[in-house]
This record gives C-alpha cells, sequence and structure tokens, in this order.
C-alpha cells in the first residue's frame, strides 16, 4: 500500500493507494473514526457494484453505520435539489458533530458529498473513497466541494478537505473505458502543468495504464496524488496562482460542459482533454509556446484515444461568453492557464478576449 501525506492548513491527512485497500485497508479509517459512526453517500450505479460488499468489511473492522444515501448517477446531479436531499437525509437518520460523510463513488459523489459535510452543523468529518480514475487522481484529494449552477460549473461550494482518502485500484476494473480516458485527461494535466518527464513516462506506459496494468495504474495515481498535494500545500485556497494551475484546460472545458447541458454527451475529463488541447494551440497561437509541443500533446491525445472535439454544435459568442463567467476571472478580465511549453504552465491574466474568439472561430471551422 502507498500512502501520498497532504498538509494543510485546515488538515493533514493520508491518501491510501493500493489493489484491496477498501478491504484490507480499513484499520486507518477505524482509527481515526473510533465509536463514531459514518453515513455513506454513494450513486446508483456504485452503490450495487461496491457498497454491500464495502459495509461487510467495515462491520468486520468493528465500523457502525448508519443507513446510507444513495443519490442518481452523473453530472446532472451536482445541484441544489440533490445536495438538500443529502442534507436532509443524513440530519434525519440522527448523525451527530462526529459522524463522518464518506463519499463512495465519483468526482460528483465525492463534490456533493464533501459540500454536504462542509455545512451539516458547520461541518462534520469526511472520507473520501474514490472508484472513478478522474476522482482517485484529483477531486478526492485538495478539498474543493460543490456544485453547479445554471451559470456554471462549480460556482457554489467550500473548501473543506476530507480526514482521509482511501484509493482501492482493484475498483478500476469496473470503470468503464470511456471513464478511464475522461480521468487519463487529469493524470496528463499534471505532466502538462509542471512535469514534462512525468509526459515522457506517459507517452511510453500511458496505454498501459488506461489498459488496466495494475502497477503502472497505481504509480501514475500515487504521482498525480503527490502533484496535487505539493499544489495544494502550497495555495490551499487558490490565492497565490499557484493551485488555478490545476485548472490548465478548465476554462475552455467548463464552457462546453456548461454547453453541453450536462447530458452524458461530454463527460468532465473529455472536456478537460479537448480543454488542454485548445490551451496549448492558443498559447502557440500568442507566440509563447513551440509547436511542436502542442502537435506532441495532440499526437499523445490521438494515440491513447481521447475525445478531440465537442460532441455538438458550439457557438462562439456562447462559449465565449461561458468563458467569462469562470469563477477565475478578476476585475481585469479572463484568466486563463496557458503554457510555454509541456510541463510550463503559467497563469495568464487580463487575456485579450477578442483574439480568445479569434481563436475559436478557426478551431470551430
Ligand atoms: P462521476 O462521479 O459522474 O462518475 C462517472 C461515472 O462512473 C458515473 O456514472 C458513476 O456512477 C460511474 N462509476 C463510478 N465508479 C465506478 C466504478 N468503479 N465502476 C463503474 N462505474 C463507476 O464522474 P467523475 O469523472 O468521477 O467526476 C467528475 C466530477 O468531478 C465533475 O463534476 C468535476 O467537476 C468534478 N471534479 C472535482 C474536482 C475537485 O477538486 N473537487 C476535481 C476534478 C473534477
Ligand atoms: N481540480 C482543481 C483543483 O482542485 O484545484
Amino acid at each position: 500500500m502507498d500512502i501520498v501525506k497532504v498538509n494543510t492548513q485546515q488538515l493533514t491527512y493520508d491518501i491510501l493507494i493500493g489493489d484491496g485497500v477498501l478491504e484490507f485497508g480499513l484499520e486507518k479509517l477505524s482509527d481515526l473514526l473510533g465509536k463514531n459512526k459514518i453515513c455513506c453517500v454513494t450513486d446508483e450505479n456504485v452503490a450495487p457494484l461496491y457498497l454491500e460488499g464495502f459495509l461487510t468489511a467495515l462491520k468486520k473492522a468493528g465500523v457502525e453505520t448508519v443507513a446510507p444515501i444513495i443519490i442518481p448517477a452523473g453530472e446532472k446531479s451536482k445541484n441544489f435539489e440533490i445536495l438538500q436531499s443529502v442534507i436532509s437525509k443524513s440530519l434525519g437518520i440522527g448523525l451527530n458533530r462526529k459522524t463522518a460523510l464518506v463519499a463512495l463513488g465519483g468526482g460528483v459523489v465525492g463534490d456533493i458529498t464533501g459540500f454536504a459535510a462542509s455545512v451539516i452543523m458547520r461541518g462534520i468529518p469526511f472520507i473520501q473513497i474514490p472508484t472513478t480514475l478522474l476522482a482517485q487522481v484529483d477531486s478526492s484529494v485538495g478539498g474543493k466541494t460543490g456544485i453547479n449552477t445554471a451559470q456554471g460549473k462549480n460556482l457554489v461550494g467550500s473548501f473543506y478537505q476530507p480526514s482521509l482518502v482511501l484509493i482501492d485500484t482493484q475498483t478500476l476494473k469496473t470503470l468503464p473505458v470511456r471513464e478511464m480516458k475522461a480521468g487519463y485527461a487529469e493524470i496528463l494535466k499534471y505532466a502538462l502543468i509542471n512535469d514534462p518527464s512525468f509526459f515522457d513516462w506517459l507517452e511510453d506506459k500511458g496505454s498501459g495504464v488506461l489498459e488496466g496494468v495494475v502497477d503502472l495504474q497505481k504509480l501514475a495515481i500515487r504521482k498525480s496524488c503527490q502533484s496535487k498535494a505539493d499544489i495544494v500545500a502550497a495555495d490551499e485556497r487558490e490565492e497565490k496562482d499557484i493551485r488555478a494551475l490545476l485548472n490548465l484546460g478548465h476554462t475552455f472545458g467548463h464552457a462546453l460542459e456548461v454547453i453541453g447541458g450536462y447530458d452524458g454527451r461530454l463527460l468532465h475529463g473529455e472536456a478537460v482533454a479537448i480543454g488542454c488541447k485548445l490551451a496549448f494551440d492558443f498559447s502557440v497561437d500568442m507566440g509563447i509556446c513551440p509547436k511542436e509541443d502542442a502537435l506532441r500533446l495532440t499526437s499523445h491525445l490521438e494515440k491513447a484515444g481521447m475525445m478531440m472535439r465537442a460532441p455538438f454544435d458550439v457557438d462562439v459568442d456562447d462559449m465565449v461568453k461561458r468563458m467569462q463567467g469562470d469563477k477565475k476571472n478578476t476585475e481585469d478580465g479572463m484568466t486563463l492557464i496557458l503554457a510555454r511549453g509541456i510541463g510550463r504552465a503559467f497563469v495568464q491574466k487580463s487575456v485579450d478576449v477578442a483574439l480568445v474568439r479569434t481563436f475559436l472561430q478557426k478551431w470551430i471551422g
């Protein structure tokens, strides 16, 4: 079992990574909880696969549970209504301030459960058990929680760190290939931000990660978690232009997700992959990134079989308007994460919106 430590001002916690952690790694969870109970939140796809086994393993480990909460699967669930239902159900089953909410599932379950935990009784313990590759390498770590609104992605939420993250690579065995690729986009993102040698490694071993070679998956997950832990430790609340780097590809990507209406045609990770390509291509147009680096990224995305374009029509003005609604923007205008090359991302403020519009017109063709 691998351990990555996350040091934040709010909490210091461990990420345990291993094959079978959900069954064999519960000692840490039971140490953490003592006599306190847990309430498991999961979704309708994950529940039939893992809930019963997890509850049985918890019982064996001496951890008491209350009735689990099961939400509908998918991005459409990340809304006020489902958040409210999780909060009311939690309160209805009589939890107290020491009861932990456990998110068993992908990023959607994690983001909603974390948000609920942060506001129930002004904050109850929260544990992440991510079951998608995307959640294992990104969303379960670092304490961003939230929901989407009509105005955009993740516009309402909180910074609320989990007390523990348990990553069982066995859960990836049931994950559809499309979801694996969505998670791979976030792995690639760390390489593109500040780790060119990780990009070299992914060019060599990325197909093995996607095909389920356990040792390669574990290594990619550990490396991604360590990258995220380092960035979060340096800038927990995104105040110093460090954590914002994790948003590489996200301003373009989030706009596409909103335009797609979260109807399942474009997954978050797919939007991030397209967004990273756009960020690199735009950086080339701005004369700040060598063309070879953008081509290298495009060719890796193609080789990995990633989605390269949105599977629906995109209106440029609509896309620009959505990008202008992004949280990173300031009074000075649009902020984008751009790149001087692979592994050399940076935060660019006051981006000329007219240049973005011209670039997108060219992209849409
Ligand atoms: P998701 O939670 O919708 O999960 C994807 C699908 O896989 C769902 O249908 C789910 O039911 C299913 N699933 C989950 N685990 C499974 C398993 N082991 N086997 C079979 N099916 C399984 O999506 P996601 O890609 O995990 O997360 C995307 C969300 O995460 C987005 O809302 C995004 O904004 C958010 N996110 C948050 C952060 C953060 O820092 N908080 C970071 C990145 C992404
Ligand atoms: N995924 C963006 C962040 O955690 O900051």
